[in-house]
C-alpha cells in the first residue's frame, strides 16, 4: 500500500482538469498537444494546452492519463501549476515541482511527476515546431535502458535535476533499471560522471556513490533521508550483527540525537561505537559536520 498525501488522493478522486481541449477557430488561440509514455508501458500522458498566441501564455489545460493514482495526481498538479504561465515559464517547472505541489510522492513513483515534465515540454515544443528528437536533447545519444528506451541524457538530466545518488533511486524517477537489471551498472557510472562534472556548490553535503566520494546539495528533507539511509543500510547492519542496534531520534541542524539500543545502549563502550561507527561514517557519507549524540529513551511509569 502506497503512502499518498491527502493532496495526491483528493486530486485522484475529483480531477477538475481531466479532458480534451479542442481547436475552436477562436481567435488569437491556438491548442497544443504533448503525449508521453505508453500504455504498454503501464503510464501514458496526454496533455493540451490552450495558448494564447500573442502572448505565449496558457490560458488553460487539461490532460489523459492512463495510469495509477500518482500519475492522474502529477497532471491534475501539473495543470494547477502551468495555468496563467507563459510558455518559457512553464518550461521551467520541474518534475520536482509537481512533486512539491502534491506535498510528495512515494519515491517509487517520482517517474510519475518526470511523465508530467515532459508531457509538459512536448506539448511545447510540438507548438514551437521544433521537433521532439532535439528537445533538450533527452532523445540524443545510445539507450541505455533498452527495456524502457531510456537515453543517457535523460538519466542524465533527472540526475542532475533531482540530486539523484543512486540508480535505485534512477529507477524510480525515469523506470530505467526497472526491468531486467542489466543496465543497472551502466547507470551507476553515469551518476558517478555527472557528480563528478558538478561544480561544489554553497552549503556543500558529501556523498558517496559506488564507494567514490561526490559532492551534492542537499535539501534538508533530502538530508534527514541520507541520514536515515546511512543508518540503515550501512551502520545499523555492523551494529546488529554485534547484538546492538541504533534508532534515529531526532536531528537539529548538525547535531544528530540517537537511541542506542540492545548491546549497544548497556555496553561501557557505547560512547567510542558512537564515535567511531556512527559519527564517523556519517561524517564521511553526508556532511563533515555531524556530531551525535545518544539520548535516553523516555521512560513513562
Ligand atoms: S536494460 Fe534497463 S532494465 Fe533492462
Amino acid at each position: 500500500m502506497w503512502d499518498y498525501t491527502d493532496k495526491v488522493l483528493e486530486f485522484f478522486y475529483n480531477p477538475k482538469n481531466q479532458g480534451v481541449l479542442e481547436d475552436t477557430g477562436e481567435q488569437g488561440i491556438k491548442i497544443a498537444t504533448g503525449e508521453v509514455g505508453s500504455i504498454a508501458c503501464g503510464d501514458a500522458l496526454r496533455l493540451h494546452l490552450k495558448i494564447e498566441v500573442d502572448n505565449d501564455k496558457i490560458l488553460d489545460a487539461r490532460f489523459q492519463t492512463f495510469g495509477c493514482t500518482s500519475a492522474i495526481a502529477s497532471s491534475e498538479a501539473l495543470v494547477e501549476l502551468i495555468k496563467g504561465l507563459s510558455l518559457d515559464e512553464a518550461l521551467k517547472v520541474s518534475n520536482k515541482q509537481i512533486a512539491d505541489y502534491l506535498g510528495g510522492l512515494p519515491e517509487a513513483k517520482m517517474h510519475c511527476s518526470v511523465m508530467g515534465q515532459e508531457a509538459l515540454e512536448a506539448a511545447i515544443y510540438n507548438y514551437r515546431g521544433i521537433p521532439l528528437a532535439t528537445h533538450k536533447d533527452d532523445d540524443e545519444g545510445a539507450l541505455v535502458c533498452t527495456c524502457f528506451g531510456i537515453s543517457e541524457a535523460k538519466i542524465r538530466r533527472v540526475i542532475r535535476e533531482n540530486h539523484l545518488v543512486t540508480a535505485e533511486e534512477v529507477t524510480n524517477y525515469v523506470k530505467a533499471g526497472g526491468g531486467c537489471g542489466s543496465c543497472l551498472a551502466t547507470i551507476d557510472d553515469i551518476i558517478t560522471s555527472v557528480h563528478k562534472e558538478s561544480t561544489v556548490p554553497v552549503g556543500v553535503s558529501l556523498n558517496q556513490t559506488n564507494g567514490k566520494q561526490t559532492e551534492k546539495l542537499l535539501t534538508p528533507v533530502q538530508r534527514i533521508a541520507l541520514i536515515q539511509k546511512v543508518l540503515d543500510e550501512e551502520i545499523r547492519p555492523v551494529l546488529i550483527a554485534d547484538g546492538g542496534d541504533v534508532e534515529l531520534y531526532d536531528i537539529e541542524g548538525d547535531q544528530i540525537k540517537v537511541l542506542l539500543q540492545g548491546a549497544c545502549g548497556s555496553c561501557s563502550s557505547s560512547m567510542a561505537t558512537l564515535k567511531i561507527a556512527i559519527e564517523a561514517r556519517l561524517r564521511d557519507r553526508v556532511s563533515p559536520n555531524l556530531v551525535v549524540e545518544a539520548v535516553q529513551p523516555l521512560v513513562t511509569h
